[in-house]
Formats: structure tokens, C-alpha cells, sequence
């Protein structure tokens, strides 16, 4: 691999094996409508969930008369082993299985944990993960091609190496399938900015640098609180039911949640993604709840029930305005004015008609939070789950689980002298009636879409930030 130092900012053009164009792996995952396979169970597991196209009340095509003029893709990083503390946590769980329950107690749906062992790794991309960017950069390119055909995506990625491969194996997916398409692609392999995620570094793609929304408890904590007092409404059931089947195990709280937690993620281990033995454990009324104490993590840590969540995504966010409107970044948060004044590194201008971007969950939430996409959605409760498929409802697998992927989109339409702007989160139409005046198809123009990004422009509440 060859990579030069830029500034700071590591600019990637490697030689790499190209794998073969499969449309699909194993048996329940599609480019497009990503996971399929038992849906009543694998939708529903929040930020674990694998990307799968979520029910659009709005039809999600580009309408007759309008032509595609600029897209950003905005996307989390493929499915991953667990991160390095909860690996080391479900470890310990599976340790008290085996050294305390007598295997006389391993029958029926409890059976497999005869022969089970703890072998998952942390933080990195799972095949299954790798695979899944493939896929996304497949049907960006069938999605969008009558502009990607012809262009080259921008692509820029958060620093952890997981996030950087999922943005090079999406880069694959794309130019194999414009090779397919158009027979040459010379500009393959594409020039990827990766922006470090270390301590004092400004990452429009990384929160990091608000202090008191990384350290002080009033913010910090705001999360965990919420989900507790959630756990506890449909925990303690399935905790009775676990420690009678397997006595001797005397499964705590959060060793019940890791019980749970190791169904997706044995599931996503696997590279054909067929169901882990842990997901029968559970009921589909377990796993709705499950799905909705995840979202409350979300919410409550980067979205509008953290009084700082959405302040993280303002630095994308101002990008973002910048990149439609072909003007240079106004931002005093967390975009570097090194990088973004720099063409090789913020590219801005009518050519550049693709973006993409590959970042984490958190962020991702914070962005879609700080541009004001879910402010309709009423206060999530913490004591009963919520309808989260109503039509302005938010969920953490709806927006943001493993490859789940943003388009922000402008088109150009018959008889609009200005364009339009439309965002899908995961094949979703994001209806932006409550934004921008969206009209029926979720559009706005451009310049009422810009006008309605005041949290942004403003800076969200960084001046909160500091003590
Ligand atoms: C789990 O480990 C045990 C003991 O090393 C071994 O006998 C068993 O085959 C392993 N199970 C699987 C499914 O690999
Ligand atoms: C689980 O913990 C045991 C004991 O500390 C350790 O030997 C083993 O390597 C761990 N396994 C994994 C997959 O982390
Ligand atoms: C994904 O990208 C990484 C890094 O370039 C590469 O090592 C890996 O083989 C790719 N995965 C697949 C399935 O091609
Ligand atoms: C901004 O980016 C430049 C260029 O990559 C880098 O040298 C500098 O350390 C960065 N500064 C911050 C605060 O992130
Ligand atoms: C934490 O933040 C709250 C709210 O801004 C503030 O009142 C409190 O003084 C902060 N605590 C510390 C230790 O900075
Ligand atoms: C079960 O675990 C709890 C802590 O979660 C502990 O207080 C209790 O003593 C344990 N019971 C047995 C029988 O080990
Ligand atoms: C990095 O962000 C800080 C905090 O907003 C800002 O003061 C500083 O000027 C930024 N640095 C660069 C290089 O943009
Ligand atoms: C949730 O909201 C949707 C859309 O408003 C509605 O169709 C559905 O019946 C609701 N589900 C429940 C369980 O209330
Ligand atoms: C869309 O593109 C086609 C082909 O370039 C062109 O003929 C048509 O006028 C465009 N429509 C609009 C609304 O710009």
C-alpha cells in the first residue's frame, strides 16, 4: 500500500486485490434491499441491526422529471466484531455459563452452548462487514448512475481502521460496477482523505473536542441513565427465565443485555450471516424492546435527548451547506480550516458532483440531529417503548446500523427554476415537511433547505462546550 502524509491528513492510493462482483452473500443480504433473512428478529436490533432498506412512505426513486445533479453519501462503517470492552465483557458472561452451569442444563434452544465458545475479536470489520461495503458501493453506483458514470466520488473517512476499509471496500463495490457499466475507470483507486481520530484533532467526522459533552456527567451520562431506567421495565423477565434455565449462571443485568448483544453479533461473525443460535433465546416482543432500549442510546447520547448531541454533527453539518451551495465552510466547531480551505482535501465546486463520507453511529446521529431531521419526533419515553415506525419516528436501526448509508441528494426538475434538495436514510425519504416546508415527494429548494440550517450556521451550543 502506498500512502502519503498530506498535511496531517492521510491521503490513500493503494494497489488493491479486487474481489469478485457477487451481488449478494449468503443467503440474506442484497445490495439494495440489504438484509432480508428473518426480519421479524434482525430489524430490530438498533445500531446492531445490518443495513437493510427501511419502508419509505414516500416513493424512494428519483421522480420522473427531475435529473440527479449531486449526491453526498453519508455512511456508517460495515458490521464489526464488538468493541474491545464489550468483547472482554461477553467473554466473561460465556466464562460463567461454562464454568457454573452443569451440562445436563444445555437442552432445547439452550443446547448449542454445549459446544459454544467465546471467539469473537473486537473493533474490526467482520468479512460479513466487508462484504456489506461492497454491496453499498454497488448500488450507490446502480442508484446513481447516470452521474456516476462519468465521475469520480470524493471520499474522505473518520481515521479507525475499521471505518477506513469500509470506505475502500465501498470504493470497490463502485468501480467494479462501473467497469461493468462503462468498461474503464482510470481514476481507480480513488483518493481517500482519512482524518486521524486522535485526542486534539478537529474531525468533522469524530466528535472528540466538546469537553463537557465527552467528561461531565451532565451530558456524559445523560445515555446510560436512560437506558437503565428502560432495562428495567423488560430486563428482569428475561433475566428469571435465563438464570432458571441455566442455574448456577446467576446472570446479572448487563450480563442478560450481553446475552441479547451476542445474537447480532454472532450473527454479522458469520460471513453467510445465517441466524446465531442466541437470537431463538429471545421473543419478538423481546426484541422490539430490545431495538428501542438501543434507540434510547442513541437519542439520548447524540440525538435531541442529549442538550449537546446534536452540537456534534454542526461541523459536517456546515460542510455539508458548503458542498451544496459551492461555497467555502463557515463553521467555528469541529470542521480544520487547513484541510477544508485546501482543494486537495475539500474539493468544492460544480464538478464535484459525488461525495462520500464514512464515519460512526454516534456521529452520524448528531448530524442528522444537529440538520433538525427528527425534531418532530415527540420525546422519547423512557418508561414504554414508542411506536418508532410512525411517520416522523426515529429508530437507531432505521438510521444508523452497520453500513447504513445517507443519501443527500439535489436534483435539477422540469419547471423548478432552482434545485431541489431530498435526503434518504436508508432508502428512506426523510419527509422534510417540518424542516423546510418539504412538498410531497420530501424536497425542498436548495435555498430554503441552506435557510433552515440555523442550528448549524449558528454553531449549535459549542460555546457550551467548554467550562
Ligand atoms: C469449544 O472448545 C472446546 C474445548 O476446547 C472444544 O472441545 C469444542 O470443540 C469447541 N467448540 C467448537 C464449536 O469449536
Ligand atoms: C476470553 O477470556 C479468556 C480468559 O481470560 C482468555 O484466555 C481468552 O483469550 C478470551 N477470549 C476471547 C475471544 O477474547
Ligand atoms: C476490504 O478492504 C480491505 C482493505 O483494503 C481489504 O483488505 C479486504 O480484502 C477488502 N474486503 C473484501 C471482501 O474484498
Ligand atoms: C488540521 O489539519 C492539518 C492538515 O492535515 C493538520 O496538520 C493539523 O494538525 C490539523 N489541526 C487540527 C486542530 O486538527
Ligand atoms: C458540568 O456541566 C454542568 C452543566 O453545564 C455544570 O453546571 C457543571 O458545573 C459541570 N461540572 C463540571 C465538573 O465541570
Ligand atoms: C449472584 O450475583 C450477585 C451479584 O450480581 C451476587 O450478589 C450473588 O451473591 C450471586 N449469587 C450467587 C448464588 O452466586
Ligand atoms: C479546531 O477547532 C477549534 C475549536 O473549534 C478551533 O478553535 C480551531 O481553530 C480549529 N483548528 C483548525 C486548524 O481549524
Ligand atoms: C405506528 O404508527 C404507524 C404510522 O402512523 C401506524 O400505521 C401503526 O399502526 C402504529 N403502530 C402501533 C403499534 O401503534
Ligand atoms: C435531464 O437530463 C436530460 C439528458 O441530459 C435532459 O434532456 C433534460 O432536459 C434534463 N431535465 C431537466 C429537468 O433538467
Amino acid at each position: 500500500m502506498i500512502a502519503n502524509v498530506l498535511c496531517g491528513a492521510v491521503l490513500f492510493s493503494s494497489v488493491i486485490a479486487l474481489p469478485s462482483l457477487t451481488s449478494r452473500q449468503g443467503l440474506c443480504d442484497y445490495p439494495q434491499e440489504g438484509y432480508q433473512c428473518q426480519t421479524d428478529i434482525t430489524h430490530f436490533w438498533g445500531q446492531y441491526s445490518p443495513y437493510y432498506a427501511v419502508p419509505s412512505d414516500i416513493p424512494s426513486d428519483v421522480p420522473a422529471t427531475c435529473n440527479i445533479t449531486f449526491v453526498q453519501l453519508l455512511s456508517r462503517h460495515g458490521s464489526r466484531d464488538p468493541t474491545a470492552s464489550k468483547t472482554a465483557q461477553y467473554n466473561v458472561t460465556i466464562a460463567k455459563i461454562k464454568s457454573k452451569v452443569p451440562a445436563s442444563a444445555y437442552t432445547g434452544q439452550y443446547a448449542f452452548l454445549n459446544t459454544y465458545n467465546y471467539t469473537l475479536g473486537a473493533d474490526d470489520l467482520t468479512l460479513f462487514g466487508q462484504q456489506e461495503m461492497i454491496n453499498s458501493g454497488v448500488a450507490f453506483f446502480e442508484r446513481y448512475s447516470e452521474l456516476a458514470k462519468s465521475v469520480t466520488p470524493f471520499v474522505r473517512s473518520s481515521g479507525e481502521a475499521r471505518v477506513v476499509e469500509s470506505a475502500t471496500n465501498w470504493t470497490m463495490g463502485y468501480h467494479l460496477s462501473k467497469l461493468a457499466d462503462v468498461g474503464a475507470d482510470s481514476d481507480y483507486p480513488y483518493t481517500l482523505v482519512a482524518i486521524p481520530e486522535a485526542d486534539g484533532v478537529n474531525n468533522t467526522l469524530n466528535h472528540d473536542l466538546c469537553d463537557l459533552f465527552e467528561h461531565n456527567a451532565t451530558y456524559a451520562n445523560v445515555a446510560s441513565n436512560a437506558q437503565s431506567k428502560f432495562a428495567a421495565t423488560f430486563i428482569p423477565t428475561i433475566q428469571a427465565r435465563l438464570n432458571a434455565a441455566l442455574p448456577g449462571a446467576n446472570f446479572s443485568n448487563s450480563d442478560t443485555i450481553n446475552m441479547m448483544d451476542l445474537c447480532p453479533f454472532n450473527t454479522i461473525a458469520n460471513p453467510t450471516g445465517q441466524l446465531s443460535a442466541f437470537c431463538w433465546l429471545f421473543s419478538l416482543d423481546e426484541w422490539k424492546n430490545y431495538d428501542y432500549y438501543e434507540t434510547l442510546g442513541k437519542y439520548y447520547g447524540y440525538g435531541a435527548g442529549n442538550p449537546l448531541g446534536p452540537t456534534q454533527g454542526v461541523g459536517f453539518t456546515n460542510e455539508l451547506i458548503a458542498r451544496l451551495t459551492n461555497t467555502a465552510v463557515v463553521d467555528h466547531t469541529s470542521t480544520n480550516s487547513t484541510l477544508d480551505s485546501n482543494p486537495a482535501t475539500f474539493p468544492i465546486g460544480p464538478w464535484v458532483k459525488l461525495y462520500a463520507d464514512f464515519s460512526h453511529d454516534n456521529d452520524m446521529t448528531g448530524m442528522f440531529y444537529a440538520m433538525g431531521l427528527f425534531n418532530s419526533t415527540p420525546t422519547l419515553s423512557t418508561s414504554s417503548a414508542m411506536n418508532v415506525t410512525a411517520t416522523h419516528g426515529y429508530s437507531a436501526a432505521w438510521t444508523v446500523p452497520f453500513a447504513s448509508r445517507a443519501y443527500f441528494e439535489k436534483m435539477q426538475c422540469a419547471g423548478e427554476s432552482e434545485e431541489l434538495v431530498r435526503i434518504l436514510i436508508n432508502e428512506r425519504v426523510i419527509p422534510l415537511d417540518t424542516v423546510c416546508g418539504g412538498d410531497r415527494l420530501g424536497r425542498c429548494p436548495l435555498s430554503k433547505f441552506v435557510g433552515a440550517m440555523t442550528f448549524a450556521k449558528e454553531g449549535g451550543h459549542w460555546d457550551q462546550c467548554f467550562a
